[in-house]
């Protein structure tokens, strides 16, 4: 046996019991005739005490900051006065009979100490040893329980878990692809799966009609935050089901990873906006809801107005910044910069003073009755700072959305878990493409909204779709939509957006294909597990929740990835390189 208990699990009730533990030094103190040793291993920390007089024990002295130890030894209660109460193992003590060691390391590239700060390529340069550290032991346990219990809920509900391949053919989710290239077809180019998403419709033409997976997903895009070459989704697809039914499936498999992090926070059920409220009230299609300083319409207050920077907007929307009235002119000038930065011509803020007086620049220009309408809309009180915006719609809301984020969101770990769904996205961007044509928003195998259908060729970006994300705390945790399975409707939507039918053929003709041949009505979705699991650890990074992540610049400081291949390995695969690298 190589060890009796986990050294983090002993507490007093273990004291007189005989002990055989294995860890990791995490520290030691040499007090003149006693050593004392700190044994960590996956449970904790346990102090062992070590009279280096006695006969084996004189290696207590040469021990080192993550040597590798095998403690026998007795559990005994602390003596009084040394009894450590922020320590789960405060209590007790082991005092050792044997010591062993099990490996010697060299001294630690950094500190392996939660509370110190230490630079991020040098942890992921040792991962394995930033992996020892309370916090990647946390994360890392808690993705494993998300995982276990979203496969759990996704299995009692009779969905079934099937894997598709890596090496795929080009995918459409509209990322740049990662691409492999084949040795036995010199010139010819796997690309890695961006999704399962043509593969889990294929499953459902295959009579499948409950499926998930636990699938890596590949895109070749720019890192960030919330974005990995490289990441998990919990990816669903159900025949014979509409949206409301997708809904419930996923809300009933997020809900449950959210309790085993949060056990206790009662959350039952998930509410609902629609994209245009989302973006009318909170300036995104990823509304925080955590706090409030929602955008106020004041369109029609201006209707007439003989301010030169309202009149005749498309849009004037204001956010009431409770208790800023007195935040400083700096403060007020970097805001009017972000705001342009943003794409507004300008920002109009005024200061609600007692008895709701309005102090601004520009108060001069707005009327009294407009001023009382205002601060009526706002729900203005004195103490307060108005922030309005006028011009284009899309951009007002855009504009005042970011900046209601930049003076209100709370840290990723404050302000609870705040679920939301946004439906009915439009089926197209917001505006044509520069071939004058629509893009889609999601993907070109959405279902258009049934009321809107009509509608695809004489108005397309008033088309709405069946399409709707799941957000939570301001991160947009996943996405879905019901699928075309008609090929009469596909081809309208691959007319519109300009797919050329031979290109469609080219690149998703096997999908068209299928749905000859009986295709079931479905419908899908897929969550982002990394960003699922960082929320739920409070990080406000990815990286924090993933083993062994790349850096923002794309490469692993552990492997080295991406390194230059070999000569041969290139001839095999038929490639050379142009220019050769250097
Ligand atoms: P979508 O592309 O919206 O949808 O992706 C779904 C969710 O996956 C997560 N995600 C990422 N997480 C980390 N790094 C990335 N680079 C990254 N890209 C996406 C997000 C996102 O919401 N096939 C469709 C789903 C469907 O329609 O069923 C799809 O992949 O949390």
């Amino acid at each position: 046996m190589m060890r009796s208990h986990r050294a983090g699990d002993l507490r007093a009730d273990d004291v007189g019991e005989s002990v055989v533990l294995c860890g990791w030094v995490a520290s030691r103190r040499d007090h003149g005739g006693k050593v004392f040793l700190d044994v960590r291993d996956v449970a904790g920390v346990v102090q062992a005490v070590v009279d280096p007089q006695l006969p084996g024990l004189e290696v207590a002295h040469r021990l080192r900051h993550e040597w590798v130890v095998r403690v026998v030894g007795d559990v005994s209660a602390r003596p009084d006065g040394t009894v450590n109460d922020d320590l789960p193992t405060g209590a007790v003590e082991v005092i050792a009979r044997e010591i062993e060691v099990l490996s010697e390391a060299e001294p630690s590239p950094f500190p392996l100490d939660d509370r110190v700060d230490v630079d991020e390529v040098l942890r992921l340069r040792h991962r394995y040893l930033d992996l020892r550290r309370a916090p990647m032991q946390r994360n890392l346990r808690l993705r494993a329980a998300v995982n276990r219990v979203m496969r759990e809920a996704m299995t009692e509900q009779d969905f079934v878990e099937i894997e598709t391949p890596m090496l795929v053919a080009s995918t459409p989710e509209g990322a740049r692809d990662f691409v492999v290239p084949s040795r036995l077809r010199p010139g010819e180019f796997y690309a890695l799966p961006q999704s399962p998403q043509l593969f889990k419709q294929l499953l459902m033409v295959g009579g499948f009609d409950r499926y998930f997976q636990i699938a890596r997903c590949l895109r070749d895009e720019d890192l960030r935050a919330d974005r990995q070459f490289e990441f998990m989704q919990l990816d669903v697809e159900m025949s014979f089901a509409d949206q409301e039914d997708v809904l419930d499936a996923i809300s009933v498999a997020v809900l449950a990873a959210a309790e085993v992090s949060r056990p206790g926070a009662g959350l039952a059920s998930i509410p609902r906006i629609t994209w245009h409220e989302a973006m009318e009230r909170y300036g995104s299609d990823k509304p925080d809801v955590r706090f409030d300083m929602e955008l106020v319409e004041l369109t029609d207050i201006f209707g007439d107005t003989d301010f030169r920077a309202f009149a005749g907007a498309d849009a004037v929307k204001g956010l009431r910044v409770a208790g800023q009235a007195d935040m400083t002119r700096a403060r007020l000038d970097a805001l009017t910069e972000r705001a342009k930065a943003l794409g507004a011509l300008g920002l109009v803020w005024m200061r609600v003073r007692d008895g709701g007086e309005l102090e601004s620049p520009v108060a001069k220009f707005v009327s009294e009755s407009e001023q009382l309408a205002l601060i009526d809309a706002l729900g203005a009180v004195a103490g307060d700072l108005l922030l309005i915006v006028a011009g284009k719609r899309a951009m007002v809301r855009d504009v005042l959305g970011t900046i209601r984020l930049d003076l209100g969101r709370p840290p990723v770990s404050e302000g609870g878990l705040r679920f939301v769904w946004v439906v009915d996205f439009p089926l197209f961007e917001e505006t044509l493409g520069e071939d004058g044509r629509p893009a889609p928003m999601h993907h070109p195998f959405t279902m258009p909204h049934p009321d809107d259908v009509e509608r695809l060729e004489s108005d397309p970006l008033s088309v709405r779709a069946q399409a709707y994300d799941l957000v939570l705390n301001g991160w947009e945790l996943g996405s879905g939509s019901v699928r075309i399975h008609r090929p009469d409707v596909q081809q309208r939507v691959f007319s519109l957006i300009g797919f050329d039918p031979t290109e469609a053929q080219q690149r998703f003709g096997f999908l068209l294909d299928a749905f000859r041949f009986g295709a079931p009505p479905h419908a899908g979705f897929a969550v982002g597990i990394d960003r699922f699991v960082a929320i739920l650890a409070g990080e406000e990074n990815i990286r924090e929740v993933i083993a062994f992540p790349k850096t923002q610049s794309g490469v692993d400081p552990l492997t080295g990835a991406p390194t230059p291949i070999d000569p041969t390995q290139l001839r095999d695969l038929g490639l050379r390189l142009s220019p050769p690298k250097e």
